[in-house]
């Protein structure tokens, strides 16, 4: 049976080559978008021009009513979801700091880069506990370790990747046992909208997602990596 996969923000950028190398290593792929024209086309361009079994899915990482919806419709129509890929994330803004932050921009970072991540989880968890196993990949950033921020800035960028590790570490002690890996991946500075020129090509930073969405039964649970298993600091 066919692995399933699914990718949130899959129309560009990371995500749409997280879908491309997901299903070039076998996985049916569930690229969602929350632009219907935008991730129609995203699919199409997979489908049509690289024969890749990808399928296209309305989803706002922030609409919980649209997840919910979406699970119940993945859940009937193909029983499981082996991978869920948090991938999706907004404001990266080395622009401000912490101490006049626009606290607004700080809200809206929350809700789609931890809330929208954890609203899934709740959602597809339950799917992933009745067949014993998952796979979730929490996409996160240098930006939200500890341990490198000596500097401030982009606060509202860290604050919710921060956040975002704590959901993976939380989620994996509770999980433990089920057959359900969770970690997250730091796929380094890459030259997309979000990371602006200079970065590298978004075929390395699907390396460590990759990994971490088909490790085997023994793998790492609860950790921050980068590429295939080099440990962050948290
Ligand atoms: N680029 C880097 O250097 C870098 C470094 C470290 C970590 N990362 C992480 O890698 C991931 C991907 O980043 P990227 O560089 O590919 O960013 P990007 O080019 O800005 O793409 C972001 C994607 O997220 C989608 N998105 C935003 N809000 C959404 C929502 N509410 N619901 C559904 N989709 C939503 C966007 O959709 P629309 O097209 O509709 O806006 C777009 O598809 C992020 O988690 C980012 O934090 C990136």
């Amino acid at each position: 049976m066919k692995r399933i996969a699914l990718v949130t923000g899959g129309n560009r950028g990371l995500g749409f080559e997280t879908c491309r190398r997901l299903a070039k290593s076998g996985f049916t792929v569930l690229l969602t978008a929350r632009n219907p024209d935008k991730g129609n086309e995203a699919a199409n361009e997979l489908t049509d021009k690289e024969g890749l079994d990808v399928i296209f899915f309305l989803l706002d990482v922030t609409n919980k009513d649209q997840i919910n919806t979406m699970s119940k419709q993945i859940e009937q129509q193909f029983g499981r979801l082996d991978a869920l890929v948090n991938n999706a994330a907004i404001h990266y803004d080395p622009w401000q700091y912490a101490i006049d932050a626009d606290l607004n921009l700080v809200e809206q970072a929350m809700i789609t880069n931890v809330y929208g991540p954890w609203m899934l989880c709740q959602a597809f968890v339950p799917i992933m506990k009745r067949n014993g196993y998952g796979r979730i990949v929490n996409v996160s950033s240098l930006g939200g370790s500890l341990h490198y921020m000596q500097e401030g800035g982009a606060p509202a960028y860290s604050i919710s990747k921060a956040g975002l590790n704590v959901l993976t570490r939380k989620l994996a002690a509770e999980l433990q046992g089920t057959g359900i890996l969770v970690n997250s991946i730091d796929p380094g500075w890459l030259a997309t909208d979000m990371g602006g020129p200079g970065g590298g090509p978004v075929q390395e930073g699907t390396r460590g997602i990759i990994w971490a969405a088909t490790l085997p039964g023994d793998g790492p649970s609860g950790g921050f990596f980068y590429e295939q298993g080099k440990p962050v600091p948290w």
